[in-house]
């Protein structure tokens, strides 16, 4: 069968990619004919591993990876060289957050944070750049990065300094690398994407804390009113970013290195 879609030919990976936008952004890679690896924690043998490569297709696989291992990295890139033979796309998505006040924050959990947020885009970027510097040479726009950073990592936002720090870490991390390959002719395209809020497990964990410590009366009426102080008037399907990562991973980018885009309803334009 011809391939149709914009991403025919490519492989994709995707870290943190069992639930939210990165599980939207796999949908996405593979509804455009792209073969994708989707990476998380979670054991091969999960059910929910299971159940979502069976829904997605015979394009999509999995691969435990913890973006904190160094070792997790070395393996994936190793299964992703033999059995696929090639890398064209990495969205570094995996990410968690953290709420308090700033005197309240254990560094502990500082760390942990930014183990999970920063360290993983940097050791992501760093195990994949020669397979993705190979793939760039045989396509027409080279390979593509997206880090996902949000629009935390733009303006800052009340008891989510550590959040907010990690990812305006993503944000220059992104710019910079973007410029050292740009100058060194790697094909290899990296932009960051910043997503506002989106109505994922993360948000609705997040939001059921904020409910349950009692700063609202049920995690329902703090998404309500994210929606109304919303420019657009709604918080985010996970589908939404999914296509500003795509377009980034496309063709269509091509000319397009070092940016960030902003996907946040008009957030962060007030
Ligand atoms: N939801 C939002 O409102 C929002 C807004 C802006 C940015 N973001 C960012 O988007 C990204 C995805 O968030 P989401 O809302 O879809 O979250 P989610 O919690 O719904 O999904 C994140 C996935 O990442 C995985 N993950 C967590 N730690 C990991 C690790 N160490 N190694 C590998 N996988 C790990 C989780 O298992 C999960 O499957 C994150 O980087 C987040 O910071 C989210």
């Amino acid at each position: 069968m011809t391939a149709t879609g914009k991403l025919g030919g490519r492989v994709a990976l995707v870290t943190g990619a069992l639930r939210g936008i990165g599980l939207a952004c796999a949908e996405r890679f593979i509804a455009e004919d792209a073969a994708v690896i989707l990476t998380d924690r979670d054991r091969p043998d999960d059910p929910l591993v299971q159940a979502t490569l069976e829904r997605l297709g015979p394009t999509a696989s999995y691969l435990k990876l913890d973006v904190t291992l160094e070792e997790d990295w070395a393996a994936a890139q190793e299964a992703v060289a033999t059995r696929l033979g090639r890398l064209d796309i990495l969205v570094n998505n995996a990410g968690t957050d953290m709420v308090g006040p700033v005197d309240t924050l254990s560094l502990a959990d500082w760390r942990r944070l930014m183990s999970i947020n920063v360290d993983g885009v940097f050791l992501g970027v760093r195990t994949f750049t020669g397979l993705l510097a190979e793939g760039g040479k045989t396509t027409p726009a080279g390979s593509s990065i997206v880090n996902v950073s949000s629009i935390m990592g733009l303006v800052g936002y009340a008891e989510t300094s550590a959040y907010n720090a990690s990812k305006g870490a993503v944000r220059l991390f992104t710019k910079a690398v973007a410029i050292e390959f740009a100058q060194a002719r790697k094909p290899i395209r990296v932009n960051s994407v910043h997503p506002g809020f989106v109505r994922t497990p993360l948000l609705d964990a997040g939001m059921q804390r904020w409910a349950n410590e009692g700063k609202a009366e049920s995690a329902q009426a703090l998404i309500d009113a994210l929606d109304q102080a919303t420019p657009i008037g709604r918080i985010a399907r996970p589908e939404e970013i999914a296509a500003a990562i795509f377009f980034l991973a496309s063709d269509d980018a091509s000319y397009i290195t070092g940016s960030e885009l902003v996907v946040d309803g008009g957030w962060t334009a007030q």
